[in-house]
């Protein structure tokens, strides 16, 4: 086990022995308009979404020989894993006139389709799954053009620890461990990698993406708005976090961390006493249930929506057909129930609260210090004073 991830263990056990809550020293407030107002939404497009690395997908949605288009960033991207095994974006654009290569069909979320190269259905001009362009209809008839220089537009990406990365801005390469600044030991240790996609639901919400970030944050609001779901699991409010650059890892407490425990020899023994919780700064969750992952990408297509991106992660010796009612029953009780009727819902009353006018500001106690903490973050990652750590 990571010594991070140790420490934080230890001081569950603490709070075990002790009782305490462990919680921040200070109060704070965040504004409305940072929820609401349209210039504010800009400024975090434009220095957050358009710059961070944002995470696209788990690796075990995009199989050697794929593509998966992306486009919960605003712009179309399409994730390609060549036979090299290598993972890839690009803009989803066609360096013809435009259009889009691969898109996602019907109402459900998109999924990688198996393909040998990126052909385009509009005049049919094909792109190797590493963006060269390969073949062209009527090739003679673009005389003077330079092929070379029609190969997709590539976007930075890179893949680490079972979590696919990519910024919308074409640049310079970055270090997904590095950006993870070592939250990816713990990734690692919890066996993200080697999960496998079971469900994934996408849908848009009216509640600005901070809002269910928030709910995320705290665990002060378990008590009562989950009472009759998953409060009969958990303690009231005690929680251990760590930080790690912006990113967090904190250790939600069940009502099994207040019995004697021995230190968890694994994931699953570790998921009894507590629900570790990362947050990967910017928009990305990862909730480790008893025995399997949420991974939840909020995303933000306009000030007051919320694009939530849920995936449920599943252990690969669980992935069989007599496991199926399983997983479906879980995945009604968490996304359906608790995720949607409980977070999200709240998440829409309160944007319409703070629409009103009512409230000049939010306010935060010491239970909810990490809130407060992400939007600093995020007021820091828009004045341009924190950056990713990207190696
Ligand atoms: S726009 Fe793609 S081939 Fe014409
Ligand atoms: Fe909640």
């Amino acid at each position: 086990m990571p010594a991070t991830l140790a420490d934080m263990l230890q001081r569950l056990d603490n709070v075990r022995l002790t009782g305490q809550r462990v919680m921040g020293t200070e109060t704070g407030t965040v504004p409305a308009g940072h929820y609401i107002d349209p210039a504010h939404w800009q400024r975090e497009q434009e220095a957050i979404f358009h710059q961070w690395p944002v995470i696209a997908a788990h690796s075990s949605e995009l199989g050697v020989g794929s593509a998966l288009p992306f486009d919960a960033l605003g712009a179309p991207i399409v994730l390609t894993r060549s036979g090299d095994g290598r993972a890839r974006a690009f803009f989803n654009v066609c360096r013809h006139r435009g259009m889009a290569l691969i898109s996602a069909e019907g109402p459900e979320p998109a999924k990688a389709k198996p393909c040998r190269s990126l052909v385009c259905p509009y005049h049919g001009w094909a792109y190797e799954l590493d963006g060269r362009l390969r073949h062209r209809l009527h090739a003679e008839t673009f005389d003077g053009i330079d092929p070379a220089t029609l190969n997709l537009v590539e976007l930075p990406y890179d893949e680490a620890s079972g979590l696919i990365f990519v910024k919308r801005s074409p640049g310079a390469a970055f270090s997904a461990a590095a950006f993870l600044q070592g939250l990816d030991t713990h990734l690692q240790w919890l066996g993200l990698a080697d999960m496998k996609v079971f469900r994934k639901v996408d849908r848009v919400y009216e509640a600005n993406w901070k809002l269910t970030v928030d709910a995320f944050l705290e665990a002060y609001h378990i008590r009562v708005l989950h009472r009759d779901t998953i409060y009969p699991f958990f303690a009231d409010a005690h929680t251990v976090n760590m930080h790690a650059g912006p990113h967090q890892d904190s250790l939600v407490a069940r009502r099994t961390a207040f019995e004697a425990f021995e230190t968890p020899r694994d994931r699953y023994a570790l998921c009894k006493l507590a629900t570790p919780t990362q947050l990967l700064f910017p928009n990305t969750f990862l909730i480790w249930h008893p025995d399997y992952v949420s991974l939840i990408g909020m995303f933000s297509p306009a000030p007051n929506k919320v694009r939530w991106v849920h995936t449920m992660l599943i252990p690969p010796d669980r992935t069989g057909d007599d496991w199926r009612e399983h997983w479906e029953k879980t995945f009604r009780l968490i996304e359906e129930t608790v995720f949607q009727r409980e977070d999200i819902a709240t998440a829409v009353a309160i944007q319409r609260g703070l629409s009103s006018g009512a409230n000049v500001c939010m306010h935060a106690g010491r239970l909810e210090t990490e809130v407060l903490r992400f939007h600093r973050g995020i007021d820091a990652a828009i004045e341009g004073t924190l950056v990713p750590a990207v190696g």
